[in-house]
């Protein structure tokens, strides 16, 4: 399965923060805010992945992340020049897509929970149609909600609804077969000028090919698209770091911990930002896995 990430957009809704930065490098606590969504198509065990940003803030992304050869992943870039809507994407990212599966996430989303990495792996081996993440949510239109029968299966999902059918959200990270870029080909932009992700999944929902997997209320899904929520996801990020002693979203320990690099190239990329709490956290996990493993 290959990977998109989709860190495109002007964070309008965030300015002035995001004039002279992506919103996608903007921090969300103490690291940049792509480093959560990547980190989640890594621990599906992608690993060779597009990331799809604005012309002018590419040289940006690729400073940060390079070929992506130092977490032992592949790493390509490509422009989306105007924001023409999610789905387009795929049309974008066609080469990169190939004869195979894909996974899309919203360089802007964060997922948090228990067995996520386990969940995704076991999503992605003879992915038919299409899979989509729901989460219940106070504020349902905000988002693409999904309307459910009693058997919870999946009857519709609408952009924004004004009337919403549901509280379960429809999040920013979807599974799709090698059909979504036929699909996204054949969109007419939606009223507000762009192709929508809601149409190329209703498009399978119309094949009967959609599922749906329910992100249960212990699970965190957070949304960073206003100063507010951006500082309440930061808020949330440094209690349970602070709290647990882990770090949530941290590159180096995802590869690591996935066996995309060795507890030596772990140490090494801690020592490069040794200064911070965050590389001597990275030197420890590759440290105390070495000790558990010549013990
Ligand atoms: C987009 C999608 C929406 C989805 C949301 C998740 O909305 O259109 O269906 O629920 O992402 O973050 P946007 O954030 O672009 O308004």
């Amino acid at each position: 399965m290959k990977g998109i990430v989709l860190a495109g957009g002007s964070g309008s809704r965030l300015h002035p923060v995001t004039f002279a930065v992506s919103k996608q490098l903007v921090p969300v606590y103490n690291k940049p805010m792509i480093y959560y969504s990547l980190s989640v198509l890594m621990l599906a065990g992608i690993t060779d992945i597009l990331i799809i940003t604005t012309p002018g803030d590419k040289p940006a992304f690729q400073r940060l992340l390079g070929d992506g050869s130092w977490l032992g992943i592949r790493l390509e870039y490509a422009e989306q020049p105007e924001p023409n809507g999610l789905a387009e994407a795929f049309i974008i990212g066609e080469q990169h897509v190939g004869q195979d599966s894909v996974a899309l996430i919203l360089g802007d989303n964060i997922f948090h929970g228990p067995g996520f990495s386990r969940l995704l792996q076991s999503k992605t081996d003879d992915l038919k149609g299409c899979l989509l993440f729901a989460y219940p949510v106070g504020d349902p239109n905000r988002y693409g909600i999904g309307e459910f029968d009693d058997d919870g299966n999946l009857l519709s999902i609408e952009e924004k609804p004004e009337h919403p059918r549901s509280n379960r959200a429809i999040t920013g990270l979807y599974f799709y077969d090698n059909d979504v870029v036929g699909i996204a080909k054949g969109l007419e932009p939606s009223p507000r000028g762009e192709l929508e992700i809601t149409d190329v999944n209703q498009a399978y929902l119309d094949r009967g090919r959609a599922k749906v997997v329910d992100l249960g209320r212990g699970f965190a899904w957070l949304d960073t698209g206003t100063h507010q929520s951006l500082l309440d996801a930061g808020q949330y990020v440094q209690m349970l770091e602070e709290r647990q002693g882990v770090r949530i979203g941290c590159l180096e320990e995802v590869a690591f911990r996935m066996g995309f690099i060795d507890s030596d190239q772990c140490y090494r990329l801690g020592e490069r930002v040794a200064k911070s709490g965050y590389g001597k956290y990275v030197m420890e996990i590759a440290r105390a896995k070495a000790d558990l493993t010549t013990a």
